[in-house]
């Protein structure tokens, strides 16, 4: 569920027609609504309340400051994959005891910086990373917590982009490798190899490739204590499908009926990495309708907002639905027309939803593309030159700036006309 709903024929956003908030803060335009961010983090938080665990909510998926602080402040621990994203996690004082830390490419920067902080798991993904991140850690003489990244060669079923889990993918390490790592821990100073870390893609939508990977783990993880190795903690990702179409995903709380009975007797520290099921249906993309014109094929309706602002369509042919802020409902029964939603970038491949019967949409009306919360924003780029856009966060009738539009003073900042 989320708050994202016609009121007659006018679309809200929690108490707040969004047709006001294209006015006030023009378009493109972000908006999210606190209550659904706060909802879904809560039915995952009850779902798996048994096993009291951490949940750090993945900061790539947005990584708004707004929402990171308004999800920590409820409880929520941080998933972060750069030193940007830690760097954001600083700026909202994150505690750092909350903050997981995976990435196939971490710099000794970012390791520098993460240890200064405290942060409580790198999620290690190779011998050689691991071996850095013990380095630093000796030359800082702080002492530091990893878990091991396991590759569990699992295919969960989804975009082959965002699949992650399987031998063909850089993340992670075999389990063999992983064995030799625990195997020779010491020789690590200064770093406690506390856990096993694992998550197999994004947009999963049944719980079966969860449980395969799962299990594997805990395979390995009782192969490891015949072996006199205890493992205290266990990540197990994120990656939890949400409804952009038609989907059939599992809720959280039949998710956590599958992981939770796997768990029980064992004494571990569980830990969840979700970013698409908090916020991918808790914000949404408003644009405006520049120009319609027809083919004779089809509808075109260009819009200004374009793949720099939301890339998921054109990157891995996502499907947004699209609707009419104001006006016919789309399941009301106007005369609809074959249309493709396209923006103003001057690529073919710029489009936000293609070949949709949808009604015939005319310049100046306002759009909804939904499910725009994750992978939206903190995805948009200055292509062609192009301003990101604002984002608002919408709370009741309250309604904050939370990133104010991007100027062309902001397009140029870090530029110089040089003459040679
Ligand atoms: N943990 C790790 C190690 C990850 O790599 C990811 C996502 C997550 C957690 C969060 O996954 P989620 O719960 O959001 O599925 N840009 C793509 C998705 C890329 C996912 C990358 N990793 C998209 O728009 O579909």
């Amino acid at each position: 569920m989320h708050e994202f709903r016609y009121v007659g024929d006018e679309f809200y956003c929690e108490d707040v027609r969004v047709g006001d908030l294209a006015r006030r803060y023009g378009t493109p335009l972000y908006v999210y609504s606190h209550k659904t961010l706060l909802d879904h983090f809560h039915k995952l938080r009850r779902a798996f309340a048994p096993a009291a665990p951490l949940i750090c909510f993945s900061v790539k998926s947005n990584s708004s400051l707004s929402l990171m602080k308004a999800l920590t402040d409820d409880g929520a621990g941080l998933d972060i994959v750069s030193g940007g994203e830690l760097h954001r996690a600083m700026r909202i004082k994150a505690d750092p005891r909350k903050i997981v830390y995976a990435s196939v490419g971490k710099t000794r920067e970012e390791i520098v910086a993460a240890i200064r902080y405290g942060i409580l798991y790198f999620n290690v993904e190779s011998i050689q990373e691991l071996g850095v991140i013990s380095a630093v850690a000796q030359e800082l003489r702080r002492d530091t917590r990893v878990c091991i990244r396991i590759n569990p060669n699992i295919d969960p079923h989804t975009h082959r982009y965002i699949t992650t889990g399987t031998v063909e993918s850089k993340f992670g390490v075999d389990l063999e490798t992983a064995r030799v790592i625990f195997l020779n821990r010491p020789n690590f100073k200064r770093v406690s190899v506390e856990g096993v870390h694992v998550h197999i893609g994004s947009q999963i939508t049944q719980a079966a490739p969860f449980v395969a990977a799962l299990k594997r783990v805990l395979r390995f993880i009782d192969h490891l204590k015949k072996a006199g190795i205890t493992v205290r903690t266990l990540n197990i990702g994120g990656g939890l499908g949400i409804i952009y179409k038609q989907e059939d995903p599992q809720t959280a709380q039949e998710y956590a009926e599958e992981i939770l009975p796997l768990l029980t007797s064992r004494r571990l520290r569980l830990i969840l990495e979700p970013g698409r099921f908090i916020v991918g249906n808790a914000g949404v993309l408003l644009t405006q309708v520049l120009y319609v014109k027809d083919s004779p094929k089809k509808r075109f309706v260009v819009v200004d907002a374009g793949m720099n602002d939301l890339a998921r369509p054109s990157l891995y042919g996502a499907y947004h639905e699209v609707h009419p802020a104001q006006g016919a409902r789309p399941d009301s029964k106007t005369t609809l027309k074959r249309s493709d939603v396209v923006g103003p970038i001057c690529e073919s491949g710029d489009f936000l939803a293609l070949n949709r019967m949808m009604p015939l949409f005319d310049a100046g009306e306002l759009l909804v593309v939904m499910g725009a919360g994750a992978y939206g924003f903190s995805m948009a780029s200055n292509y062609n030159s192009r301003r990101r856009p604002a984002e608002v966060l919408v709370k009741g009738r309250t309604v904050r700036v939370i990133r104010q539009r991007e100027s062309y003073a902001d397009l140029l900042r870090h530029e110089k006309v040089v003459e040679l």
